[in-house]
C-alpha cells in the first residue's frame, strides 16, 4: 500500500461561519488542519480586534475535545479601518492579517472598499508594521466580464499597489487564471498565492455544461480548461509562493439551489483526500508537504507544524458523504467526480 506522511497543514484560507454552522463544519477542518486563517465576511463582519477575539473565542468553544486547532484570524477591510486598531491586534497576536474584499465581489462583500485609494494610509501603516493583506482579487466594474475579473484586478489594482507599497506583503487569496499564476511568480518577494482544492479539480464545464450545476458556483468563479492546468503546474511545482487555501465556504443547499444562489463550494471534509489524488496525478506527491504545510507558514513567518499526518492510499474508494446535516439544513459537499482513495489515518 502507498502511504505518505507530511507535517500536519494549515489551511490559509478558510469559512468557518457562526452559531451552528460553525459547530457543524469546524471539527472536519480542525481533526486535520493545525491552524487556518480565517475569513471575517460574517454579518456584522469583523471590523475590529476586539471582535475577532470575541469570534476566535467562539470558535475555540466550538472545538471537539481533543482537537488540536489554531485559528488565525483576520479583519475585514473597510473604508474606516481603524489603522490603529489593525495594528495593535497585530501587536498583540490577536490578529494574523487583514482581508480586502472589493466591494461587491462576494459573499458579505457589501461593506468591502470601493475606492482602494481610501485605504492607502491603513496600507502604509500595515506595510510599515508587517501585517499581511489578504486580497480578494477581482475587480467589480460591472463592465468586466466575471470570466476576466482577476486578471483586470492585477492590473487595476494590485499592480498599482505593489508600487506604491512595496514592503506591503500581499497574498493573492484563490488565484483561478495563468494570469494569476504568472503575477504571483514574477513580482517581488513578500507577495503569494493561494490557491484552493476545487480550482485544481473543476474548470467551468463542470458548472455549466451538464445542467447548472449550483454547487460548483464559487467566487472567484471557475475558469477555462487551460487556467485549471496553470494551477494546478503552480501547486504542484514547488515554487514556495504557491499554498493551500482551501475557501471552503458552506452555505445552506436552500441557499445555493435557488434563482439567485449564493457561491461558496464546501471542500473541508475531503480537501486531503482530494489534493493528495492531484498531486498523485501530477507525480508530484513529494510536493505536497510544501503546498499544504510548508509554504505557508514560511511565508506568514510562522514555524512548521510539528506534528505529521499520515495518508495511505486504499484499493477501494473512500466514501464521503454527499451532504452533512446542519439544524437548518443539509450542506453538500464537493464532488471532484473521481472516486477518492488517499485517506488520512492519523
Ligand atoms: C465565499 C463565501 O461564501 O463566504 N464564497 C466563495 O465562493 N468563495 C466568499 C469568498 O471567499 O469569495
Ligand atoms: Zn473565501
Amino acid at each position: 500500500m502507498q502511504e505518505i506522511t507530511i507535517r500536519r497543514p494549515d489551511d490559509w484560507h478558510l469559512h468557518l461561519r457562526d452559531g451552528d454552522m460553525l459547530e457543524t463544519v469546524l471539527p472536519y477542518t480542525s481533526r486535520h488542519f493545525a491552524r487556518a486563517i480565517v475569513m471575517p465576511n460574517l454579518v456584522p463582519h469583523i471590523a475590529t480586534t476586539k471582535m475577532a477575539a470575541e469570534y476566535r473565542e467562539r470558535i475555540e468553544k466550538a472545538l471537539p475535545a481533543g482537537h488540536n486547532f489554531t485559528p488565525l484570524m483576520t479583519l475585514y477591510l473597510t473604508e474606516d479601518a481603524d489603522a490603529e486598531d489593525i495594528v495593535s491586534g497585530f501587536h498583540s497576536g490577536e490578529v494574523t492579517a487583514v482581508k480586502l474584499y472589493p466591494a461587491g465581489a462576494t459573499t458579505n462583500s457589501h461593506s468591502g472598499v470601493r475606492n482602494i485609494e481610501t485605504v492607502y494610509p491603513v496600507f502604509e501603516r500595515m506595510a510599515e508594521a508587517g501585517v499581511t493583506l489578504c486580497v480578494h482579487g477581482e475587480v467589480t466594474d460591472p463592465e468586466v466580464d466575471i470570466f476576466d475579473r482577476e486578471a483586470v484586478f492585477i492590473e487595476r489594482v494590485l499592480e498599482p499597489v505593489r508600487r506604491r507599497f512595496p514592503d506591503l506583503r500581499i497574498v493573492m487569496e484563490h488565484i483561478t487564471t495563468s494570469d494569476g499564476v504568472d503575477y504571483v511568480k514574477s513580482a517581488p518577494d513578500g507577495i503569494s498565492g493561494t490557491i484552493t482544492t476545487h480550482h485544481l479539480i473543476i474548470n467551468r464545464n463542470a458548472m455549466l455544461a451538464h445542467g447548472m450545476r449550483p454547487h460548483y458556483y464559487c467566487m472567484p468563479i471557475v475558469k477555462r480548461e487551460s487556467h485549471r492546468l496553470a494551477l494546478r503546474k503552480a501547486a504542484t511545482s514547488g515554487n514556495r509562493r504557491f499554498f493551500l487555501g482551501t475557501d471552503s465556504a458552506p452555505h445552506l443547499d436552500a441557499d445555493k439551489e435557488s434563482a439567485c444562489g449564493c457561491a461558496g463550494v464546501f471542500s473541508s471534509i475531503n480537501t486531503l483526500s482530494c489534493l493528495a489524488h492531484v498531486f498523485e496525478e501530477e507525480n508530484a506527491l513529494d510536493k505536497l508537504e510544501g503546498f499544504a504545510s510548508l509554504n505557508g507558514p514560511a511565508f506568514y513567518g510562522l514555524p512548521a507544524n510539528e506534528q505529521t499526518i499520515r495518508m495511505v492510499r486504499r484499493d477501494d474508494a473512500i466514501e464521503f458523504p454527499g451532504s452533512i446535516e446542519t439544524k437548518s439544513g443539509p450542506v453538500t459537499v464537493f464532488d471532484p467526480m473521481f472516486p477518492l482513495h488517499w485517506d488520512v489515518v492519523a
